[in-house]
C-alpha cells in the first residue's frame, strides 16, 4: 500500500531538509508534528499551517528528554504513520577541536539513537509505519574536518540496518529507509569544494517518495550511489 496522506512527525523541522519535507507533506494533506530546538524557529511554518501542525521543542542533546517529548507529540497527534527523523549536526572543525566533535557526536549518534527509540517502539505497539533515518554519502569515507561527521553518519547507516532486522521479525509491516543525501543546499552545507548541489525542495521530494515506497536505501539525489561506489574501492 502506498498511503499518500495520514500522521508525520518530523524531527528537525526549522531549517534545510526537514522544512522542505514538513512543507510539502503538508500540501499533501498529512498532519504533522514537527520539531526543534527553539518553538521560535518553527512559528512562520506552524502559522501557515493552522491546526495542521503541532509544535514541540526537543533538543536532541538532552536524550532522555528528547524521548519523552517525541512520545508526548505522538500521543498528541493520535499516533504517527511516518517518522522522519532529519535533525544532525556538522561542524567544520579544521583544528580538531574538542567542542565540534564531541557536540556532533552527540546530536548525530546519541540523539539519532533516542530518536529511533521512540519512533521504533511506538511503530512496533501499533504494527505498522514507515520511518525515514537521514544519514550521508559522508558515512562511506572520513574527511580530515569532519571525522565526526563521517563517523557518525557511518554509526546512523549500520545502526539502521540493525534496527531493520530487528523490526523485521517483530513487525514487519513497519519500513524502514536509511537516505544518504549528497550535497544539499541547506545552512549545513560548508564546503567550498561541492559539487551536484542540489536544493532541499528536491531531497525532499525524493525523500518522501523513498519512505512511501518503503525502499530500504536511498541515495538523494540518485546518482550519488555511483560516487558512493566509488568512494568503496578508490585509494584514498
Ligand atoms: N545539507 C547537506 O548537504 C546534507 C548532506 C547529507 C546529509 N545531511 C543531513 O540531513 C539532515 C538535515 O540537515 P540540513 O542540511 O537540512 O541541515 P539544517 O538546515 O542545519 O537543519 C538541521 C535541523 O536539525 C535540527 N537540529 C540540529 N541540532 C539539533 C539538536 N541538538 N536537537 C534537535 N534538533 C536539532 C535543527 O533545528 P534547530 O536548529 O531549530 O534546533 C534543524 O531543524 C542532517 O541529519 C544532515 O546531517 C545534510
Amino acid at each position: 500500500m502506498n498511503q499518500s496522506c495520514g500522521t508525520a512527525i518530523v524531527v528537525g523541522a526549522s531549517s534545510g531538509i526537514g522544512k522542505a519535507i514538513a512543507e510539502q507533506l503538508a500540501a499533501a494533506g498529512w498532519k504533522l508534528g514537527l520539531t526543534s530546538r527553539k518553538l521560535e524557529n518553527l512559528a512562520e511554518t506552524c502559522a501557515r499551517l493552522g491546526d495542521r501542525a503541532l509544535a514541540k521543542a526537543i533538543d536532541l542533546d538532552d536524550p532522555d528528554a528528547a524521548r519523552a517529548g517525541l512520545r508526548a507529540l505522538a500521543d498528541e497527534l493520535g499516533g504517527v504513520d511516518l517518522w522522519v527523523l532529519n535533525a544532525g549536526t556538522g561542524i567544520l572543525n579544521r583544528d580538531f577541536a574538542w567542542e565540534p566533535e564531541r557536540q556532533t557526536i552527540a546530536t548525530n549518534v546519541m540523539g539519532f539513537a533516542a530518536m529511533t527509540d521512540v519512533a521504533v517502539h511506538h511503530c512496533i505497539a501499533r504494527g505498522e509505519g514507515r520511518i525515514v533515518g537521514i544519514s550521508s554519502v559522508a558515512k562511506k569515507r572520513g574527511h580530515p574536518f569532519t571525522a565526526s561527521y563521517s563517523g557518525s553518519k557511518a554509526f546512523v547507516s549500520l545502526y539502521l540496518d540493525g534496527v531493520r532486522q530487528y523490526l523485521r521479525r517483530k513487525a514487519p509491516r513497519v519500513s524502514l529507509t536509511e537516505v544518504a543525501p549528497g550535497y544539499i543546499d541547506t545552512p549545513l552545507q560548508q564546503f567550498d569544494e561541492a559539487f551536484w548541489v542540489v536544493d532541499a525542495d528536491t531531497a525532499a521530494r525524493q525523500i518522501i517518495a523513498a519512505a512511501l515506497a518503503r525502499r530500504k536505501h536511498a541515495y538523494v539525489p540518485r546518482r550519488w550511489a555511483l560516487i558512493a561506489a566509488l568512494l568503496s574501492i578508490l585509494p584514498r
